[in-house]
C-alpha cells in the first residue's frame, strides 16, 4: 500500500464526499478540499477519523501550490470537483464556461503538478469525468467538452507519471447523488428508462469503482464507464 494520506479535491459534497467518507472508514488519513476553509473543515470534523479540510479553488491554478503546501506524502489523489455551468451554445456564458473549463482541465492538472513529488511509485490518481462527454443533456455543453478533456488529459498523465497510476472514471446519470436527487423523480425516471436494468448508478456503485481505479496495481490509462449501460439502447 502507498505510503500517505488520501486527497479528495472536491470532497465536501457528493461523490467525493462518499469517496472521503470510504477512506475515512479505513482509517485512512483523509485530505477533503472544496473552495471554502471553513466548510472544508466542517465537513471533514463531520467525516472524522483522521480527515481535515482544505480550502482551495480550482478556478484560480495559480494559487494553488500555496494552498496544498501542507499537504505531505500522498498514497491517492482524486480529483472530483465540478462547478456546472449551465451552459448552451446559443446562450453562452462566457464567464462560467472559462471557470468551468479552467478548473476541470488547468486546475486538475496543476494539483497533479504539485502533488506528484510527494507520492511513491506505488500511488495513484483518478480523475472524474463523466458520460456527458458521450452523451450530452441540456445545459451539459461545457461539461461534455471538460469531460471529454479528461479523458485526453489522463493518457497523458498514465504516461507521464509511470510508474504512478492514474485513471478516469466517467459516471452516467449517479441518481441519488444530490445533483441528480434534486432534478426530482420524473427527471430520474426519464433516466432509469435509458438503461437496460432500469436502476440508474448510485454513489455507492461509483465509490467501489474508484477504489478499484486507485487500488489495483494493473490499470492505467483506463477510462472506466460506471453509467448501467446508458449508451446500449
Ligand atoms: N453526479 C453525477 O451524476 C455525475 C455524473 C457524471 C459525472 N460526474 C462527475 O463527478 C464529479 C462529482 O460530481 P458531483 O455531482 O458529486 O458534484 P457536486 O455534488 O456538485 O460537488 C462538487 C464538489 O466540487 C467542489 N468544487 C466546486 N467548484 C470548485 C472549485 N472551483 N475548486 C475546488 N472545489 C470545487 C465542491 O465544493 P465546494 O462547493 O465546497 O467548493 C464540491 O465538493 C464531477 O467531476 C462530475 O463531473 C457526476
Amino acid at each position: 500500500m502507498a505510503e500517505g494520506s488520501v486527497v479528495v479535491i472536491g470532497g465536501t459534497q457528493g461523490l467525493g464526499l462518499e469517496v472521503a467518507r470510504h477512506y475515512a472508514g479505513q482509517g485512512r488519513e483523509v485530505v477533503l478540499a472544496g473552495r471554502d476553509q471553513r466548510r472544508a473543515e466542517a465537513v471533514a470534523a463531520e467525516v472524522g477519523g483522521k480527515t481535515t479540510g482544505l480550502g482551495l479553488d480550482l478556478a484560480r491554478p495559480g494559487e494553488l501550490a500555496d494552498r496544498l503546501a501542507g499537504i505531505g506524502r500522498v498514497a491517492h489523489l482524486a480529483l472530483v470537483a465540478i462547478d456546472r455551468d449551465e451552459n448552451t451554445i446559443r446562450s453562452f456564458d462566457l464567464e462560467a464556461a472559462t471557470s468551468l473549463v479552467t478548473m476541470k482541465l488547468v486546475g486538475f492538472a496543476e494539483v497533479v503538478h504539485q502533488l506528484v513529488p510527494r507520492m511513491d511509485p506505488d500511488a495513484s490518481v483518478v480523475l472524474f469525468g463523466g458520460r456527458a462527454k458521450d452523451r450530452p443533456y441540456p445545459g451539459s455543453t461545457m461539461v461534455s467538452t471538460v469531460n471529454g478533456g479528461v479523458a485526453g488529459l489522463v493518457s497523458s498523465l498514465a504516461v507521464e507519471l509511470a510508474p504512478i497510476r492514474c485513471n478516469a472514471i466517467h459516471p452516467g446519470i449517479v441518481g441519488d447523488s444530490p445533483y441528480w436527487a434534486a432534478k426530482g423523480e420524473p427527471v430520474l425516471e426519464r433516466y432509469r428508462r435509458q438503461v437496460p436494468s432500469g436502476r440508474l448508478t448510485t454513489m455507492a456503485d461509483v465509490v467501489g469503482a474508484v477504489v478499484f481505479l486507485l487500488e489495483n496495481r494493473s490499470v492505467t490509462g483506463a477510462n472506466l464507464y460506471v453509467d448501467a449501460g446508458w449508451l446500449l439502447q
